[in-house]
């Protein structure tokens, strides 16, 4: 068996109640992440530490402490609902990673209101979607992004107010409205509401193989293995300047650049400048960051400028290095090692799972290319592809599967049961990834099992891109896969096949590429159309992206006993 070191107890004895215990938690009581993030902290004698340093692109740097969080987040809630927003109401959060955002963000929580964050590169299409499946009732963003709400608005029927926060100028028309936070009379106390830990908190969409994107819908209970998670995994002290690199449009971005940092009264720094290897040391440096979490096709970026610029820089006080999102090749490893004497450490979850449920913990033997073990709590095994049964040999490959019950699994999706029921089978969780586990109890990621595609930490549904393509008037049939890409893991590749009278042509790429750009977010335009005269189908009629895939990728085609017939 293999040493765990000092986790070797936590795994021996853990269960949930621990989790709880560590947030002083009693049963009954209500629970509220808005207020274990800022007023809890405050009651433990932090209200004056920093909780963030935030960066604007242009180098404006503005400190808030917990006192300032506690009371900004009143502030909003105080806002909001004066405005009749209730407990349940989906609140969307559409804007850069500006204060507001994070703010925002705990005040929507303590009204007990479901906070509904979209990234703000979303294109309208984009955002209809995600909003229409919702009904949200209220949408928070800024001066760069209210008009793509604006365009849209009409055909949103739930949506009553559209609210911009750092512009008092702009001309308003019905629905939408201003509130400035810097102006607002800060709410001393404000009323939270009183959410137990199943009450919904967030609502993040993710996409699939079928269908629009599906809202993973979290609880309050969530923050017991955020919090948890982000001291064990991300080993947060009290001492610490922690940077998350991930925007709060997606999940690492809230679950561990929001609850969990700051349930556990951490600082940390928040950069609103885009990416730029130069800019990430020189920030770095300057707010002397202790914890990094990062993705894979950031630190591959980071590793085509070199060793050299990152010795440049003073990152004596970086001792610790995380990455989400995506497979963490064994080189980008060993480059940790060679530019700042450490590993990344990976980690491994998903919209749904809410927090870190394979991992590499502190001070364990990190294996390259692997994403470590199961987090303590968390029962993960690999299933046989066709009988779903637990597969109990080393180094076989199988889905990875997850034994419900952990506080921050999704609860739902959005108003759709037949999908998440799909979700399980057996009792187990199936996350759509394919894993080995070795004999020690190492999980080493193989692939997806669907046909999600994975664009520098993104998940893009071949769905979305494949409706937007059929839309224009030559295209008679689309297919989406990833094809490789040296920083982005993947790019999207599509493979149309025209209506009759319609040549392929790069002139008729241009205007395809054009008609989708409108609809689909800029992560899911693909970089290429390939024009064939059909798509590869199964006997049924489906088409084989996997058969396009493993063209793209030269890897072996496989079973293709269902491909329908010449
Ligand atoms: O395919 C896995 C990949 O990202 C998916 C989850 O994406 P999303 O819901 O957007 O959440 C991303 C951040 C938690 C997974 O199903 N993925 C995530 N982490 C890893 C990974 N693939 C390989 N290695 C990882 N460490």
């Amino acid at each position: 068996m293999y040493d765990f070191g000092p986790y070797e107890k936590t795994y021996k004895e853990f269960n949930w109640d621990l989790a709880k215990e560590f947030l002083e938690y009693k049963e009954g009581d209500p629970l509220n992440i808005g207020w274990y993030c800022s007023d809890r902290i405050c009651q433990q004698g932090k209200a004056q530490k920093i909780a963030m340093i935030w960066e604007g692109f242009d180098g404006e740097v503005r400190k808030y402490s917990f006192n300032d969080l506690r009371l900004l987040s009143n502030t909003y809630a105080h806002y909001l609902k004066g405005l009749g927003i209730k407990p349940g109401d989906r609140v969307c959060i559409f804007m850069d990673k500006i204060p507001d955002l994070y703010i925002s963000f705990l005040g929507i929580l303590k009204l007990g209101a479901i906070a509904q964050p979209l990234f703000s590169a979303f294109g309208e299409e984009a955002l209809f979607t995600r909003m229409d499946d919702a009904d949200s009732i209220a949408v928070i963003t800024t001066r760069k992004h209210f008009r793509k709400v604006r365009r849209i608005k009409d055909q949103l029927p739930h949506l009553k107010h559209i609210i911009v926060v750092d512009d008092e100028n702009v001309r308003l028309e019905e629905r939408e409205k201003v509130f400035i936070l810097d102006k607002a009379e800060r709410v001393e106390d404000f009323n939270i509401y009183p959410t137990n830990p199943e009450s919904p908190s967030v609502l993040h969409y993710t996409s699939g193989t079928t269908g629009k994107p599906k809202g993973a819908l979290h609880v309050h209970a969530s923050i017991f293995a955020q919090s948890l998670s982000s001291k064990w995994v991300l080993d947060l002290k009290d001492e610490d300047i922690y940077w998350c690199t991930a925007d709060p449009g997606w999940v690492t971005g809230t679950s561990y650049g929001i609850i969990g940092p700051w349930s556990l009264g951490i600082t940390q720094v928040v950069y609103c400048g885009g990416f730029g290897s130069e800019k990430w040391y020189k920030l770095m440096e300057k707010f002397r960051v202790s914890v990094w979490y990062t993705a894979p096709t950031a630190i591959r970026m980071l590793m085509k400028d070199g060793t050299d610029l990152v010795k440049q820089h003073d990152l004596s006080a970086l001792r610790y290095m995380c990455s989400v999102g995506e497979p963490l090749n064994p080189e980008a490893v060993h480059w940790g090692i060679e530019a700042f004497d450490m590993p990344f450490y990976d980690t491994y979850w998903q919209t749904e799972t809410g927090a870190i449920v394979i991992t590499n913990f502190p001070g364990m033997k990190v294996k390259p290319g692997s994403m470590g073990r199961a987090f303590p709590g968390i029962t993960a095994v690999v299933l046989d592809l066709k009988s779903y049964e637990v597969i109990r040999e080393p180094n076989k490959v199988g889905l990875i599967a997850l034994k419900p019950g952990w506080p921050s699994m999704m609860r739902e999706y959005w108003n759709n049961p037949t999908v998440y029921q799909s979700k399980f089978i057996n009792g187990w969780y199936i996350t759509g990834d394919r894993s080995s586990i070795d004999s020690e109890g190492y999980f080493w990621f193989v692939g997806r099992d669907d046909d999600v595609i994975n664009t520098a930490g993104h998940l893009v549904g071949p769905f979305e891109i494949e409706s937007a393509l059929i839309e224009h008037e030559a295209v008679a049939e689309a297919a989406a896969v990833g094809k490789p890409d040296p920083v982005n893991m993947e790019v999207v590749k599509a493979f149309v096949a025209l209506k009759p009278g319609f040549e392929g042509s790069s002139d008729l790429e241009l205007s395809i590429m054009n008609f989708i750009r409108k609809k689909l977010s800029p992560l899911a335009m693909p970089q290429e159309i390939e024009f064939v005269d059909k798509l590869p189908k199964t006997r049924s009629g489906k088409i084989m992206r996997r058969l396009l895939r493993a063209m793209e990728w030269g890897e072996e085609i496989g079973d293709t006993s269902t491909l329908e017939d010449d």
